[in-house]
């Protein structure tokens, strides 16, 4: 059974840290990936606040909106398109510090300034999912974001 988390105050290096060995614990033993990501997802929202934490699955040359926390979003994103779809291309997170400055970025809700997006891979190196995290803030994210929302978005799987 979940246990409440421990919300943690501290630099964000240090949220994300402590932060880590909870969610560990709270998907040890669970096999659905849906479950799973539903709960990285509530794990993230609730410790730091993000405007929005979401998971789009890759379902052939699209990505399929997932688990998520916040606001409604949309649902489907071709290969190469928005942020989201450009990762998954590229093969590579992205961190944007301006919405408005990403050309083709798609706008789901015009509170977001700025997002970082982080591709998951299978073994065999396939992308099959996508982590997208939104700030209502411009230039939210930085290395410490990158380094630790891959290794949140890397326990789905
Ligand atoms: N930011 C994304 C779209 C998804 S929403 O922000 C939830 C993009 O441009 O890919």
């Amino acid at each position: 059974m979940a246990e409440d988390l421990n919300i943690i105050s501290g630099s964000r290096e240090d949220q994300y840290r402590s932060l880590y060995p909870q969610v560990t614990a709270l998907l040890n033993g669970e096999t659905s990936r849906i479950a799973n990501m539903a709960n990285v997802c509530a794990a993230l929202k609730e410790q730091f606040g993000f405007f929005w934490v979401g998971f789009y699955l890759v379902e052939g040359d699209e990505l399929v909106l997932g688990p998520f926390q916040g606001t409604v979003a949309c649902t489907r994103i071709a290969r190469g398109k928005g942020v989201c779809g450009t990762a998954w291309q590229q093969r590579q997170n992205i961190i944007v510090p301006d919405v408005d400055q990403f050309p083709g970025h798609i706008a789901c809700s015009s509170l977001s300034r700025s997002e970082i997006v982080i591709p998951v891979f299978n073994p065999a190196g396939e992308v099959i999912a996508i982590l997208d995290v939104d700030s209502e803030f411009p230039d939210f994210f930085d290395e410490t974001d990158r380094t630790w929302l891959e290794k949140f978005a890397s326990l789905i799987l």
